[in-house]
């Protein structure tokens, strides 16, 4: 195994050994190939560069105690690239190159692989883009998919300790007719000054409020907003926010432990109300928040004034990520050891 400071790792690139790549040229995909290269070749008028034709995923390879590695629903990572490709007329990778491609991802660079018991775990990014040119605006005849592994920490410096966010009122990440359902880099983009503003702002990611309206809570930065109140689990439900599988997977394990769920339109006053709030998803995995800052209204919601992260969102959380990491059996079907 690499020599590295595992318990720091922040969550960054950081160089591993191969990378793995695909091609879709005259109608058909080719062979998975593997490159040790962080560089692509791509054509000056590719449709990626020029038209934001590209469309990722983010999920992880956990170590357990065991040292077996195991991926966290991957089947759900696939089927969502399929719908983001789709949703950009891109197209979509096969699922038996999907899996081949993690796969190997996770075994060839198997000593970026964290120990167990570090916090830290091999990020996977899948990314499809249109690799053919075009000058008007249409979809690529051609297309590259390729996966780069690098190992991480958690996605908020904060860990499993209460994070600060701020709502920001003056851009939109998406549009409800838009992309904001499917994982393209285009929403990234638009999500930039959001970002920005929270940071100078001295917090840690931007909340989302649905761009129509501006009163419904959309999303937080890179992850989807839960809140907690009466024994209910409490989650939005909208057409432009990613639908996060570290979310549907936590509803399940709110149902499994006896709270009520709720998917519905969250009113950002009603969260004066809510006993425990959060972030999710696969870099954030369970973020407690501590505090939101309406900007504009200059109104502070505040949570966890103890400091410390909320009974119910503790127990979700150890729960999840003992399922990850192997420590609690597997009910649900949701990992699958891959070595
Ligand atoms: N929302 C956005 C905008 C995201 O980028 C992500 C990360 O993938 C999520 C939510 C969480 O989704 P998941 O739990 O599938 O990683
Ligand atoms: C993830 O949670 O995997 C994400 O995609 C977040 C990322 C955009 C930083």
């Amino acid at each position: 195994m690499t020599n590295l400071n595992w318990g720091e790792l922040p969550f960054g690139y950081l160089k591993t050994d191969y990378n793995i790549r695909c091609y879709y040229k005259d109608g058909k995909w080719g062979e998975l190939e593997v490159s040790s290269s962080e560089f692509l070749n791509l054509h000056i008028s590719a449709t990626a560069l020029h038209y934001g034709q590209q469309a990722f995923e983010g999920m992880k390879a956990y170590r357990g105690k065991d040292g077996k590695i195991r991926l966290f629903r991957w089947e759900e990572n696939f089927k969502r690239m399929e719908r983001s490709a789709h949703g950009i007329l891109m197209q979509p990778i096969t699922k038996e190159l999907f899996k081949e491609a993690i796969t190997k991802a996770v075994l060839l660079n198997e000593r970026f692989v964290p120990p167990y018991g570090t916090g830290a775990s091999l990020y996977l990014r899948p990314l499809l883009i249109g690799s053919g040119p075009q000058v008007g605006v249409k979809p690529a005849d051609e297309y590259l998919f390729m996966v780069f592994a690098t190992p991480v920490g958690p996605y908020f410096k904060e860990g499993f300790s209460p994070v600060k966010i701020a709502v920001v009122r003056d851009s939109d990440r998406a549009a409800p007719l838009g992309t904001g359902s499917i994982k393209v880099g285009g929403n990234y983009a638009s999500s930039l000054k959001g970002v920005q503003k929270a940071h100078d702002e001295g917090y840690g990611a931007p909340m989302y409020l649905d761009s129509v309206h501006k009163k419904y809570i959309d999303e937080i930065g890179a992850a989807n907003f839960f809140g907690i109140k009466d024994s209910t689990y409490i989650t939005p439900k909208s057409p432009s926010i990613l639908p996060s599988i570290t979310n549907m997977s936590i509803m399940q394990l709110a149902e499994d432990i006896g709270l009520n769920v709720e998917r519905r339109p969250i009113d950002i006053e009603e969260l004066d109300s809510f006993e425990e709030v959060g972030a999710c998803g696969t870099a954030a995995i369970i973020s407690p928040i501590g505090e939101i800052y309406d900007i504009d209204e200059d109104k502070k919601y505040l949570f966890c004034k103890d400091g410390k992260a909320g009974p119910i969102s503790t127990k979700i959380y150890e729960k999840l990520v003992a399922i990850q990491y192997g420590d609690e059996p597997d009910t649900h079907n949701w990992v699958e050891i891959i070595k």
